[in-house]
């Protein structure tokens, strides 16, 4: 609705001229009938045909002329409308929260924009227009008929019924299987997503073969389903047709009856066949609109429902100020993922100080759990986060989430130069700033060395970088912002050791008044940590400085064991 308010008056025009078209159509028949019995009666002179004929030839002109207009117009109007939808589904989908994201796959969110939009614009555009061509064009020739013969005209118009049932019936079945096939789409799309995007691990692994046969069941299944869809649709149009020639059928046999008779005039009798020519093709488009109305309509659901999706992370009603980071406390978390039976934080509780925070602890301890809820990427109930004693819930979403630079465990860059991977958080920064950044997260060299400097590209059309290119890429956009929290989930794992002792060294003089969160596999950056927390189970199971650690936890004392013993080694 609230784009048809907006285009009003391009649809407005466009369906006047729509309006135009039919009527000049309409009147077509008029001067034939005057043609034909003029010939019949004698009366006819080559000055007069030559009248008429070029009455219909101007009027030909005009229906060409309207006809180009409302196209112009409507359909104009329905990739207006689309367009418009696009971005309003991206600015609503940016807008949504992890939890959502966890749920719905990229592939299924990117059907939505490719057929799912094409369905709503269609209907919008050439359903419309169809719908209102059809029933104007069924009205008028109806009456036109009905003025030469009322009787010929209701039989004419006895099998129409049929129709209307036929369609009713069958675009519910419509509806069913075409909700299948979207539904199937949206596999398709993601299964090719993440093919290209794992093409790298499928060569290495010689999975092509494989990935192909999945990717043809899945494409032959696609195909089975919208045959069977097409087996509905196909019944439709035949039938259509079959019932217009039931018309003519009748038409010709009564409808000559009575002209020999001479109840009606030839010229009405062919006025009258020509009418009801022009309503085969509203009869035939009834089908299809029906169809395109039943897509349009399905797929508008499907939008609506990410549409109306609310993120879960919610502006607090009376937001408090947000005050100066002193400290970060975490009381009796308990977190589990959607969906998940095992608790990923169990009853966690814990004060942070500005300065150096270590968290060890095996995969799947909850570390990275830990480090999205502090850095409010999940809604926690009240009274569990608070930044200087002021519960997460009662300060302002945005402003928070600028108090802290979080680097995730998966490294994330963009098809894009370095300069502004780097720069991603604040596009405005100077160049010296961006180095500035880049010297402190160890990369500044290596980014010189390359032939375009800080404008050389990454990701899929450019360069290819090292894992712990790409972590260090990474952690100078996340110091970039220069926040007082700073949360590094496993974001130096790998990067080599001489790197991460550099950086290490350099996060000394810019630490002081700052909270820094640093998960690692490795205890090496984590021996000038003021405290150290290891991670079991979703709880704290030890906690201290590297020396208090390694005489109270068994944990922490074998990894160290195993690093520097391997580190010895390689030396
Ligand atoms: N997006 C997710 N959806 C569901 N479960 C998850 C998700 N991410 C992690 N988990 C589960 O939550 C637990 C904690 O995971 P995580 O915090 O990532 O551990 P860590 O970072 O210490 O390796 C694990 O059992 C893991 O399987
Ligand atoms: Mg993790």
């Amino acid at each position: 609705m609230p784009y048809f308010k907006k285009y009003w008056q391009r649809l407005f025009w466009g369906i006047l001229a729509l309006l135009s078209t039919d009527l000049l159509q309409l009147y077509i028949p008029r001067v034939i009938k005057q043609a034909v019995d003029a010939l019949q009666q004698g009366q006819a002179t080559s000055a007069s045909l030559l009248r008429q004929g070029g009455l219909i030839l101007s009027f030909a002109i005009g229906i060409a002329l309207f006809r180009f207009t409302w196209r112009y117009l409507v359909l104009g109007f329905s990739r207006l409308l689309e367009r418009d939808l696009r971005s309003r589904l991206l600015s609503r989908l940016v807008r949504l929260d992890r939890p959502f994201f966890n749920r719905r796959s990229a592939g299924e969110i990117m059907a939505l924009s490719g057929n799912d939009l094409t369905n709503v614009q269609l209907a919008c555009g050439m359903g419309i227009v169809t719908f209102i061509d059809a029933f104007l064009m069924t009205g008028a020739a109806v009456c036109f008929m009905a003025y030469i013969h009322p009787g010929l005209t209701f039989l004419a118009l006895a099998p129409m019924p049929v129709l209307a049932i036929l369609t009713g019936l069958l675009s519910a079945m419509l509806h069913k299987r075409y909700n299948r096939v979207q539904e199937q789409f949206s596999d398709l799309t993601e299964f090719a997503r993440s093919t290209l995007m794992a093409i790298r691990l499928i060569k290495a692994y010689t999975q092509e073969q494989r990935q192909t046969e999945q990717f043809d069941r899945l494409g032959k299944e696609f195909v089975r389903n919208n045959i069977r869809l097409a087996l509905v649709q196909g019944v439709l149009t035949p039938f259509s047709t079959l019932i217009a020639s039931t018309s003519l059928l009748l038409v010709l046999y009564f409808g000559g009856r009575l002209t020999i008779a001479g109840s009606i005039s030839i010229g009405d009798f062919v006025a009258f066949m020509t009418y009801l020519g022009l309503l085969t093709w509203p009869m035939m488009a009834m089908g299809w609109v029906a169809n395109l109305f039943q897509r349009g309509i399905t797929s508008l659901h499907r939008i609506s429902r990410v549409m109306e999706e609310e993120p879960l992370l919610r502006e607090p009603r009376n937001p408090l100020a947000l005050p100066a980071v002193t400290s970060l406390s975490v009381r009796n978390l308990s977190f589990r993922y959607a969906g998940q039976n095992t608790m990923a934080l169990d009853n966690l509780s814990l004060d942070i100080a500005p300065g150096l925070l270590g968290i060890v602890g095996r995969t799947g301890s909850g570390k990275s759990a830990l480090c999205q809820l502090l850095a409010r990427l999940y809604p926690v109930p009240d009274d569990k986060l608070f930044l200087a004693g002021i519960d997460y819930n009662r300060l302002p979403l945005a402003g928070l989430r600028e108090k802290i630079a979080y680097v995730p465990q998966e490294t994330i860059l963009f098809s894009d130069t370095i300069r502004n991977n780097i720069a991603f958080g604040r596009p405005g920064a100077s160049d010296a700033e961006i180095v500035q950044a880049a010297r402190a997260a160890g990369i500044h060299e290596e980014i010189e060395a390359f032939k375009d400097g800080y404008q050389s590209r990454v990701g899929e059309k450019g360069l290819l970088l090292s894992g712990g290119q790409r972590q260090r890429l990474a952690l100078a956009r996340a110091l970039l912002l220069d926040r007082p929290i700073v949360i590094i989930d496993d974001g130096l794992s790998a990067v080599d050791t001489d790197t991460e002792h550099r950086i290490i060294e350099n996060f000394g003089s810019w630490l002081p008044g700052r909270i820094c969160i640093l998960v690692s596999h490795r205890v090496a950056p984590l021996l000038s940590a003021d405290r150290i927390i290891v991670m079991e189970e979703g709880a704290i199971a030890a906690q201290g400085t590297h020396q208090q650690l390694l005489e109270s936890s068994p944990f922490y004392r074998t990894i160290y064991q195993h690093q520097t013993t391997a580190g010895e080694a390689a030396a």
